[in-house]
């Protein structure tokens, strides 16, 4: 069993295989009623920023360019694949098919329950051979404020895809907006397939690194970097107090998620996880929140770091992230090692080297700047 399981190709590279073959192979992959669409697929596909019909652009996509156009029944978010993707890594080149299979999937598990995903967008039609996905326009913003409401709507779409199968790992702010009424999830680019009855993720062989989950996947790619602006501008208390919402409602939010595993039959080493990581929150809560902090941002600024060099899409807060973790090295090294704060690479290291690592990984985000 052990033997077989090393020998065994991870849940990444077989659904790289498999995507990569699908397209190698020429096959088209197609959703929906082209007769749903603003204007027919040939013409949404050339569309380009000065074309009359486009109201809008999105440019700022790194698989795709987004057009907001104006049709009968309203306006749509027509997004055309880019011929190469610009994160050069084999999960960037195939996020689009990815992202594809995706929709159509739940838009299969919707016909069963309408309402089974809320906040989640309902693409009306997608086609690989003409690089489109066609949407209803979410007419909102970026989050610039985690607020309850929209937390609380975050952690309960993230719970419904998980619930179901669906692990989505880019929670950026790019890929979230808020109408005001309701936070919406729409880019799939990412957002990979797991048993959640056996599995923590989809990293992995799916039960083997179990520090990738939804609050994780939320601070790694999102409020850590929200949370690190409002200590820049001195704002350290209200950071404090919104890590702590968030702690509630992430601990409301797994017990939902453990309750319903449970009754479908998960198996113990699931169930025992998701307790875990509960009952740590919950002595946090009662107790030293703001080590629970400094552990949560070193693991999230870590990660986020490793994904943007990984991608090589380093940005100016990319550099942020590297400035405060030196500054944690620095200043909470030692609290850091007693919480057990370090993992990977780090885990292994002194502080000194610990130190060169850093400002030798910020020196790399330096040179990967990406221009938006
Ligand atoms: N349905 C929609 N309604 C309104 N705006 C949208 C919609 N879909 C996408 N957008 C806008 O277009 C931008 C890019 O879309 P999306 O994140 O899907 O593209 P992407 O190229 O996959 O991005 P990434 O950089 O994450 O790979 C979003 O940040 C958002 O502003
Ligand atoms: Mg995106």
């Amino acid at each position: 069993m052990r033997a077989h399981r090393t020998m065994s190709v991870s849940l990444d590279l077989q659904r790289q295989t498999a995507h990569q073959r699908f397209l190698a192979e020429g096959h088209d992959l197609v959703f929906g009623d082209a007769a749903d669409c603003p204007l027919p697929p040939v013409r949404l596909a050339q569309l380009t920023p000065t074309s009359p019909e486009v109201l809008r652009s999105c440019e700022e996509g790194l698989t795709a360019r987004v057009y907001c156009v104006e049709g009968a029944r309203g306006r749509y978010a027509v997004k055309q694949a880019r011929e190469s993707c610009l994160v050069q890594n084999p999960d960037g080149q195939t996020s689009f098919i990815n992202e594809l299979c995706r929709h159509r999937e739940i838009r299969e598990q919707r016909r069963l329950e309408p309402d089974r995903f809320p906040g989640v967008v309902a693409p009306l039609y997608g086609s690989l051979r003409e690089g489109l996905i066609v949407s209803p326009w979410i007419d909102g913003e970026r989050v610039d404020d985690w607020t309850e409401r929209r937390l609380l709507q975050v952690f309960e779409t993230g719970r419904a895809l998980l619930e179901h199968g669906f692990f989505e790992w880019d929670y950026s702010p790019g890929n979230v907006l808020d109408d005001g009424q309701q936070v919406w999830l729409f880019d799939f680019g990412y957002q990979y397939r797991f048993d959640p009855l056996t599995q923590f993720n989809s990293a992995g062989h799916g039960d083997d690194q179990p520090m990738f989950h939804l609050a994780e996947r939320l601070e790694t790619r999102n409020l850590f970097a929200w949370l690190l602006k409002l200590e820049g501008a001195g704002q350290m208390p209200l950071a404090l107090a919104r890590f702590r919402l968030t702690k509630e409602i992430a601990v409301e939010t797994y017990q939902h998620l453990r309750a319903t595993l449970a009754a479908r039959g998960a198996k113990p080493h699931v169930l025992d996880w998701l307790s875990g990581i509960v009952a740590e929150w919950q002595q946090a809560l009662r107790g030293d929140l703001g080590v629970l902090y400094l552990r949560e941002g070193w693991r999230s600024h870590v990660l986020d770091l490793d994904d943007d060099l990984r991608g090589r899409t380093c940005t100016p807060s990319t550099l942020a992230r590297c400035d405060w973790l030196l500054a944690a090295l620095q200043a909470e090294g030692e609290t850091l090692q007693r919480v057990g704060a370090f993992f990977g690479e780090d885990r292994d290291l002194t502080r000194a080297q610990r130190r060169q690592r850093y400002e030798a990984l910020r020196r790399e985000a330096e040179r990967y700047q990406i221009s938006p």
